[in-house]
């Protein structure tokens, strides 16, 4: 029997999730990117047989993925991937299995390869993804999944739970690392690379972090976050994470900063309330008491006052560059900075550079990348706590709770 995390209309995810069981309706149709709803049902006539299957292992719930249940994430690249009806099926980010391939046609995909979504949006928290030659055609599988070449070693070593947020999430990190500052000139890169779609990789390996400098972040203990320290540590940079005390207690709270120095291999961890509390002391003053140059590369996921500590802490010339906003509240500027110390701001957005920002190629090479660096021992998986996906309930109450040190709640997408 399928199973699935489903919805019908936008609304709180606690409201309009449902889990479906049994999940009949395969095999679905992934449409094109900005297909037409007329474009898809003309391949539902034309399609022929060959089925492959994916079997979802498992499925992180991320803040993007509540927002598209909410219908406030911009959908032009999402939901049209997932639309089966009125029926849309959550999840972007996870990992499979080929459990069936479709041996007439030129798959690229063998029974027993290990695949991440090649696409954004491709509903994820499911017990199985079909395709078929017809969708295979027009989509090509490789558009759909990418192989994982050390897939097997990567279940044998960590299991069916810990990989699923390494690719979407551990994508991000890599490309806010790379795309935003330039190794050689000293002011950051003017144009970034995240449209660069020629097919070599080697802007894409180049390390763009000179030895020592530092890489600030605020939500240093979110999985984005626990990835873009670690691997800003790899590549020779010294991270630093801006985090809030929030609701947790103080023995809490230095067990998360003790885990974001040691597994996240931060320098240092700074407390935003401390800051506030202490309104003479700002973020710049305290990296310099520490002998931390100022940042050319400040990366916020929060916004409001906690990006205003970063941008006020940038080098001359330095970039923020916003790839999420957990606050909600709006990015305030002062014209000082922006006037005599040129420090620019600009955003990132992973799913453009999946579906428009890359080749299949760069896309298969970066998430590669990611699995040689967690098997080769140079960074580690994101904490997490797994729920099946019947347990949506518990699961999306416990992320939402702010009295407990973040995990990354993953979703078992297995049958039973
Ligand atoms: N642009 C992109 O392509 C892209 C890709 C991936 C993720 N993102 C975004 O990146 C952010 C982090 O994603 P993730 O999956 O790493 O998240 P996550 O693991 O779920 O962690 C959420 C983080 O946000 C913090 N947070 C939650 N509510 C907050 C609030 N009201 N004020 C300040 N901080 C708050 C949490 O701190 P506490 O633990 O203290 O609650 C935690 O650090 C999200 O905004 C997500 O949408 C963007």
């Amino acid at each position: 029997m399928y199973h699935a995390l489903t919805f019908r209309e936008h609304g709180d995810p606690l409201a309009v999730l449902q889990y479906d069981h049994p999940y009949d309706n395969p095999p679905q149709q992934p449409p094109l990117v900005d297909e037409e709803p007329s474009q898809q049902q003309q391949r539902r006539t034309t399609r022929t047989s060959g089925t492959t299957v994916v079997e979802f292992l498992a499925a992180p719930w991320n803040p993007a993925d509540a927002m598209v249940v909410a219908g406030t994430y911009p959908s032009a690249l999402l939901l049209s991937s997932n639309n089966i009806g009125r029926t849309m099926i959550a999840g972007s980010e996870g990992w499979g299995r080929v459990v069936q391939a479709n041996a007439s046609s030129s798959s690229y995909l063998a029974v027993g390869d290990y695949v991440v979504p090649g696409r954004p949006g491709l509903g994820t928290m499911r017990s199985h993804y079909h395709y078929n030659t017809a969708d295979e055609q027009e989509h090509k599988d490789e558009q759909l999944f990418i192989k994982l070449d050390r897939g097997a070693e990567l279940y044998t070593k960590f299991g069916p739970f810990a990989p699923a947020p390494l690719f979407q999430t551990g994508g991000t990190a890599w490309r806010l690392l790379h795309d935003f500052v330039d190794n050689n000139n000293h002011n950051n890169m003017r144009n970034n690379n995240s449209n660069n779609t020629d097919n070599s990789n080697n802007n894409m390996d180049k390390n763009p972090i000179r030895p020592g400098e530092t890489i600030l972040q605020n939500a240093g203990n979110s999985a984005v976050g626990y990835l873009v320290s670690q691997i800003a540590s790899y590549l020779g940079g010294r991270p630093v994470s801006l985090v809030r005390r929030g609701r947790r207690n103080p023995a809490q709270n230095d067990q998360l900063a003790h885990e974001l120095m040691t597994h996240g291999k931060n320098e240092l961890v700074v407390f935003e309330e401390d800051l506030v509390a202490d309104s003479t002391t700002t973020l710049a003053q305290i990296l310099a008491d520490q002998g931390l140059e100022p940042p050319r590369l400040a990366i916020n996921a929060v916004g409001g006052r906690s990006a205003q500590h970063l941008l006020s802490s940038l080098a001359a010339g330095g970039t923020m560059v916003t790839y999420g906003g957990m606050s909600k509240q709006p990015i305030s500027v002062a014209t000082y900075p922006l006037l005599f110390h040129d420090v620019r701001l600009v955003g990132y957005w992973q799913s453009r550079w999946m579906a428009h920002g890359s080749t299949h190629e760069q896309r298969r090479h970066l998430m590669n990348q990611l699995v040689d660096l967690v098997l080769d021992g140079h960074i580690s998986l994101p904490p997490t706590k797994v729920f099946r996906l019947e347990s949506f309930v518990e699961a999306l109450r416990w992320d939402q709770s702010e009295e407990t040190i973040r995990c990354k709640v993953v979703f078992d997408c297995r049958e039973k």
